[in-house]
């Protein structure tokens, strides 16, 4: 199929605005929720129920993520595998950024079938008792908690090094120090949301960190709070 310039650019337009709208929210979302495991197995299997409950759950799973990704990773197999390295036009870390970029969506094609698979479309899982149990049990395996790590620290790089990119596409960051602070804006994305990742997927086997100070007393599973004049 032959495409017009314009054809062209609208795609890739369309495909650099998927990663970050829903993707990269949907996956901000997903670490967000897989945090809950730190609070505990019965903190998790609530959030995940909540998940289950939203109204339309499945249309919007369909509509707004399912097909996004489709979208974005069908177009994103054939950039990174026909797209022309662009050595020498970009500084060194660039361009290994960029490689970088390409290597780690085509993990993610993996990892995402995988996990998916392995969760979202697995009746053992989806009618399991605990969701957390499950999940555990699952990377009690050494080699899937590998590919685990594997696919959190790709989908955070990703995202991370992705909004840099998103920067630079949309003209929201064209002079050199604009730049260079959206390169250390990404990579912050980037550290902060692996160590997000990693804890949760600790967190399922019981070994997440997760100290006092970053706690909140009425976050405590605890009876009603007495205070002086009684209860509230
Ligand atoms: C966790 C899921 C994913 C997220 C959050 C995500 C997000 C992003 C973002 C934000 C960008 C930057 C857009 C830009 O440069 O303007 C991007 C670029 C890219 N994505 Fe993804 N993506 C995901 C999955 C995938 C998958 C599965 C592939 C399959 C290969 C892929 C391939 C690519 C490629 C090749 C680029 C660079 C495009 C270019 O050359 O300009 N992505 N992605």
């Amino acid at each position: 199929m032959n495409l017009t310039d314009r054809q062209y650019f609208a795609l890739k337009r369309a495909h650099s605005l998927t990663g970050v709208v829903p993707i990269g929210l949907f996956l901000l979302e997903h670490l967000f929720t897989n945090s809950k495991a730190l609070q505990g197995e019965a903190a998790f299997n609530a959030a995940a129920a909540e998940l289950a409950r939203i109204p339309y759950v499945g249309a919007i799973e369909a509509l707004g993520i399912w097909l996004p990704i489709a979208f974005h990773m069908v177009l994103g197999v054939i950039i990174a595998t026909t797209g022309q390295a662009n050595l020498g036009k970009h500084g060194y870390a660039r361009n290994w950024q960029y490689t970088l970029q390409r290597v780690s969506g085509v993990l993610l094609v993996f990892y995402i079938l995988f996990h998916t698979w392995m969760t979202r479309f697995d009746s053992d899982y989806l009618n399991s008792v605990s969701a957390y149990a499950f999940v555990g049990e699952q990377i009690s395996n050494p080699a899937v908690f590998a590919f685990y790590v594997v696919g959190i620290v790709s989908a955070c790089w990703h995202l991370g090094n992705g909004l840099f990119g998103f920067a630079i596409h949309w003209g929201l960051a064209t002079g050199r120090q604009a730049q260079r602070n959206a390169s250390r804006f990404a990579m912050a994305v980037f550290l902060v949301l692996t160590i997000v990742g990693l804890n949760s997927l600790l967190a399922f086997a019981g070994k997440g960190i997760y100290p006092d100070w970053l706690t909140k007393p009425h976050g405590a599973e605890h009876g009603p709070v007495v205070y002086e004049g009684g209860q509230h």
